[in-house]
């Protein structure tokens, strides 16, 4: 009897500790490593491989969705001086909200493009 107890108490000992681990998104969604808001944002490390992953399947090509170009530092320069490019991601009122049919960017890929726009938009 004693045994069963044992056993039963290990069995949920493990149940409710055991699904801790790698619960994290950073963790298990590899894009979101980009994530990192701390010093410089770099064009060339942090936002192309965002905008790869979310934007450039619709807005590259010959007829990007909306007429609107990205996919090549000008051209994402300037749907990013337009405010547009702000106003879609963050989807504020008035803006198309991107990226179209998927989850908006988490609060971390939102301030890691305010970031980059803030500092006028480096080519970097
Ligand atoms: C599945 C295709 C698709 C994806 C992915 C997508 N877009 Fe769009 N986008 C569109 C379409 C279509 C439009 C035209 C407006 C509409 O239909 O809502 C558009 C419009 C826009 C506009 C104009 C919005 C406005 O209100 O003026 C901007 C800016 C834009 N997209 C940026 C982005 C960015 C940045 C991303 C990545 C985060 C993205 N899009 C991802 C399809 C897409």
């Amino acid at each position: 009897m004693k045994k069963i107890i044992k056993i039963i108490c290990i069995t949920g000992f493990v149940l409710a500790f055991g699904s801790c681990y790698y619960d994290k998104a950073d963790v298990l969604y590899p894009t979101n490593a980009i994530c990192d808001t701390a010093g410089t944002i770099s064009y060339v490390v942090k936002i192309v491989p965002l905008f790869q992953q979310q934007c450039y399947g619709c807005h590259t090509g010959p007829n990007p969705s909306g007429n609107v170009l990205m996919g090549t530092y000008a051209a994402d320069r300037a749907v990013a001086a337009s405010g547009r490019l702000y106003g879609s991601i963050s989807q504020m009122n008035g803006y198309s909200f991107m990226p179209k049919g998927g989850a908006k960017m988490s609060a971390c890929q939102l301030a890691t493009v305010r970031k980059w726009i803030d500092a006028g938009t480096p080519n970097n």
